[in-house]
């Protein structure tokens, strides 16, 4: 899946740490994501892992001598710095980190993190009381106002047989980072982009609801691209079986009614919004208080009332509005007057009866239509990369003033 990682240039400073190992699946998943990874091993890290693992995965030559002759990368190691997008040290121990703090040059990493001007990302994998010294402590603290980013340390079983703070970030969150990290100055910086998804659910009883099958997979893919952008991103989701994105922030929400209060709130100030979510258009009228009994009867019905329509009901005219029509039939048809009544700027159609696209794939095939009468047919791709089509057709629909 080519992401905001694809082409970039990514050193990778391994330093000596027994989670040494967990850089190498670092490295296979950012190769995998297409992007150039350069990886700078110390001393230290030699004792754990050998620069051939990190070669085989990467394809590209491994430093670990500022004075190598046979290396180019080593004989001018400000190549390095300069060529690179992103630095991530990981694991980053303490003594690293301390050399950070000074400014110390005396190994390759060090050196090239001296003389880099791209931003700097620091996983810390250490034991608990060396994370928590003071002197740890202030060097983090150092670092931070100095403009690194820490990506953790988590918390858990350490190395030591220690529970506490210390353990290395696990990689799909420090992916998060580094992307997070990489789109920072995207062409949507400045931009608030609220996106909404899953399907909402309505209480029946405290132990019932009224709910679909939307699995939440197409707006956080297009919250992450707005992300991987630079925007702001705003992801309003029910309960879903996804992990929070790092870098988006999470409103939780369970009904329409919350829905419609979250999203009226968030969109005040936001440049755009995406209605991703399975919203139900009919809820109980009143929700038991206690657990309904099966009773002797066989039969049983619930009285239900409509939801509101929540992006019809989006008021503001510098909005942007996207919406999605998930139809089972006459899909261009209901799409176009879906976007006519519910005046919205563009909106997505969806055929849901298709097996590669709808619920719950990670692919989707839709057709963008905008106000104009316009149609784009968009063949079949991942979730992500329709986010990144959607986000295309937006930008130049922005008529909030950037912040
Ligand atoms: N939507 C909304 N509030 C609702 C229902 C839907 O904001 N109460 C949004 C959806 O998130 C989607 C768009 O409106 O972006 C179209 O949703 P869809 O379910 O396809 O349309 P409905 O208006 O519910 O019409 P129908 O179910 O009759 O097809």
């Amino acid at each position: 899946m080519p992401t905001n990682l694809e082409g970039k240039h990514i050193t990778l400073g391994v330093t000596g740490s027994i989670a040494c190992y967990k850089a190498i699946d670092l490295a296979s998943k950012l190769t995998q994501a297409k992007a150039n990874v350069d990886v700078a091993l110390t001393r230290g890290a030699e004792n754990f892992v050998s620069p051939l693992a990190f070669a085989a995965i990467t394809h590209r030559p491994v430093v670990t001598d500022v004075f190598d002759p046979q290396s180019e990368l080593s004989i001018d190691h400000v190549a390095l710095a300069e060529r690179s997008d992103v630095i991530v040290v990981v694991p980053a121990t303490a003594h690293t980190i301390a050399k950070m703090a000074q400014g110390l040059a005396d190994d390759v990493l060090t050196t090239t993190l001296l003389a880099t001007q791209a931003p700097v990302i620091v996983a810390p994998a250490m034991d608990a009381h060396m994370f928590d010294h003071p002197a740890t402590q202030a060097n983090v603290k150092m670092l931070v106002e100095r403009g690194v980013t820490f990506a953790g340390p988590a918390s858990g079983r350490l190395a030591s047989g220690l529970i506490g703070k210390g353990r290395l970030v696990e990689a799909p969150e420090l992916l998060g980072v580094i992307r997070t990290t990489l789109g920072r100055d995207g062409d949507l910086a400045g931009r608030k982009i609220v996106v909404s998804a899953g399907g909402t659910e309505e209480a029946i009883d405290p132990v019932r609801v009224i709910t679909n099958h939307s699995s939440g997979k197409m707006g956080y893919a297009i919250a992450e691209a707005a992300r991987d952008r630079g925007a702001s991103a705003v992801l309003v989701s029910t309960p879903t079986a996804l992990p929070a994105p790092h870098g988006v922030r999470m409103v939780k929400v369970r009904s329409a009614l919350d829905m419609r209060d979250a999203i009226n709130h968030e969109c005040q100030d936001a440049d755009a919004v995406v209605m991703a979510a399975a919203v139900a258009d009919w809820r109980p009228v009143s929700a038991a208080d206690q657990k309904i009994k099966k009773g002797a009867s066989n039969e049983w019905s619930i009285e239900l009332t409509k939801t509101p329509d929540i992006i019809a009901g989006l008021i503001g005219d510098s909005l942007v509005k996207v919406g999605f029509a998930a139809e089972s039939q006459d899909l261009i048809a209901n799409a176009q007057s879906k976007l006519v009544s519910k005046g919205l700027d563009l909106i997505i159609a969806n055929d849901i009866t298709a097996v590669d696209a709808g619920f719950a794939t990670d692919t989707n095939r839709v057709t963008i239509l905008d106000r104009e009468g316009g149609s784009d047919d968009l063949p079949l791709m991942s979730k992500y990369d329709v986010g990144v089509n959607i986000l295309d057709r937006v930008k130049p629909l922005f008529r909030r003033e950037k912040l």
